[in-house]
């Protein structure tokens, strides 16, 4: 091959779209520029450095900037339990672990099935396959909120849903708002990303409804979603009807899209309001995200959803047209799990998911009601998801100077371990996951108890009340 009087050696690379070429100087040796060829033709070439002298390998800045705060915190912690008393952790939201929570027969039997069929080891759409997608849309779509096959996209869990949501509405330079106290994901992505996160406050005396004046004040030109976490993580706190209203009014007003993250959804405990956010509103165009993890009780599987509900085209073939190549990327959920996934949504029976609800709400209680009397301690009672806050009245806790040395001073003492909220941007409190079975609950609390008692200084008696 010759152009311009130069020989090329030509290197096909697999994907064919560029092909990388090297000059041959006059001794038929290759020379220093190197010439991108495009599939086009066209040829492009850039001058090459000189020859590195020593290794130099560095960790890219997007790696560096990846920070998980949970890890951060946790990892900084000194986490030894009294050798006298078992550990008990109530710090990981998999409701796995002690194995009192196991999942449906039926959900196991729709994998067997799925793998006994030989027809899902290979590779699905980038979306997902079809069938699977379809399931979806049956499952999650109601008449104020219809949903298509072709408004669903499976992802490796919520986390890539949550990932994929960011990736195709936001730019560096952009910003988000996400709730305090919150989910700590979506900020370990945006800033890996370089986009900005604006917190805005939950209130924990109104059970962390969201502040709507703050979260109004927060927005700006360059604001590009609001993430609203509903049921939470880590309050467990579910918004009424009218709260959901209020939000969707903010978000019209200043035309704002929102990423729900309902990977809680339905997991409410009786009496209280379960709607989704896109079933309320006709206009906000809205990407829910949700999986199987939580509700099913696999988070191991990694299969999560997006659902695009965009009533009045507002995102319009691009949004989702930049969703489906950002599947592209990396293939999301595994095929096996999207071949059960039909089965799992379509045979669990209703009793499943009541019964967990029962569970959660049982325990959330007994938990409420005993950490309710222990002084210097207001736990925040959930309405769903599988989470309870409290509150540490630090001021009565002088011996400790914030939420994770308390946190960790429990694990020393009583082994047992709560996440300081801290590591949710919410200093002062601790998350307790309430998917222990009931005796370990009870055990807990009451080490909980003996702790604060022995810790728990009164308001001095000269007047001069600590809580001033
Ligand atoms: C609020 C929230 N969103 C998303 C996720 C991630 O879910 P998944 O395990 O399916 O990635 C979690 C997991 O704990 C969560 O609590």
């Amino acid at each position: 091959m010759r152009m311009d009087n130069k020989a090329y050696l030509v290197q096909m690379k697999s994907n064919g779209v560029h092909s990388r070429t090297r000059t041959l100087n006059a001794k038929g040796l290759p020379g220093n520029d190197i010439h991108y060829m495009s599939v086009n033709g066209s040829l492009c070439t850039t001058k090459t450095k000189s020859r590195r002298q020593r290794w130099e390998v560095k960790p890219s800045e997007m790696s560096k900037n990846t920070l998980n705060p949970i890890r951060a915190i946790v990892d900084g912690m000194k986490l030894v339990p009294n050798p006298e008393k078992p550990m008990i952790s109530l710090s990981i939201g998999d409701p796995t672990v002690f194995g009192n929570l196991p999942t449906d027969a039926t959900v196991l039997q729709a994998m067997k099935d799925a793998i006994d069929s030989h027809k899902y080891n290979g590779y699905a759409p980038s979306v997902g396959y079809l069938k699977s997608r379809q399931a979806v849309a049956n499952f999650y779509s109601c008449p104020e909120a219809p949903l298509e096959a072709e408004d669903v996209v499976l992802t490796s869990g919520c986390s890539q849903a949550i990932e994929l949501a960011i990736n195709v509405l936001c730019n560096p330079g952009d910003n988000i708002l996400v709730p305090r106290p919150g989910f700590s994901l979506y900020k370990t992505l945006a800033v890996s990303m370089g986009i900005e996160v604006k917190l805005y406050n939950l209130l924990p005396e109104k059970s962390w409804e969201i502040d709507l004046q703050h979260m109004e004040s927060l927005i700006d030109e360059r604001t590009s979603c609001l993430i609203v976490t509903n049921p939470s993580n880590p309050c467990g706190s579910v918004f009424s009807k009218d709260h959901l209203q209020k939000i969707l009014k903010v978000a019209s007003k200043l035309c704002v899209p929102i990423l729900a993250d309902e990977i809680y959804s339905d997991m409410v405990f009786p009496g209280c309001n379960s709607s989704s956010l896109a079933s309320l509103s006709s206009n906000v165009p809205i990407l829910s995200c949700g999986g199987l993890a939580k509700r099913w009780l696999v988070p191991g599987w990694r299969l999560g959803w997006i659902l695009i509900h965009d009533r009045n085209n507002i995102f319009g073939s691009e949004i989702r047209q930049g969703l489906v190549k950002l599947t592209q990327r990396i293939l999301g959920a595994c095929t096996i799990v999207q071949g059960a996934l039909e089965s799992i949504l379509n045979n669990t029976p209703q009793s499943f998911y009541s019964d967990t609800i029962s569970f959660l709400k049982s325990n959330s209680e007994i938990c409420f009601k005993e950490l309710c009397s222990v002084p210097g301690l207001n736990p925040v009672m959930p309405s769903g998801a599988m989470y309870l806050m409290v509150g540490i009245e630090m001021d009565h806790y002088p011996d400790f100077k914030n939420d994770v040395d308390f946190t960790e001073r429990l694990v020393t003492e009583q082994s047992v371990f709560c996440l300081p909220a801290s590591a949710f941007e919410y200093p002062n409190f601790f998350r307790i996951v309430v998917t222990v079975p009931e005796e370990l609950m009870l055990e807990a609390c009451a080490r909980i108890r003996e702790f604060c008692q022995h810790y728990y200084r009164p308001p001095s008696c000269d007047g001069n009340d600590l809580d001033q």
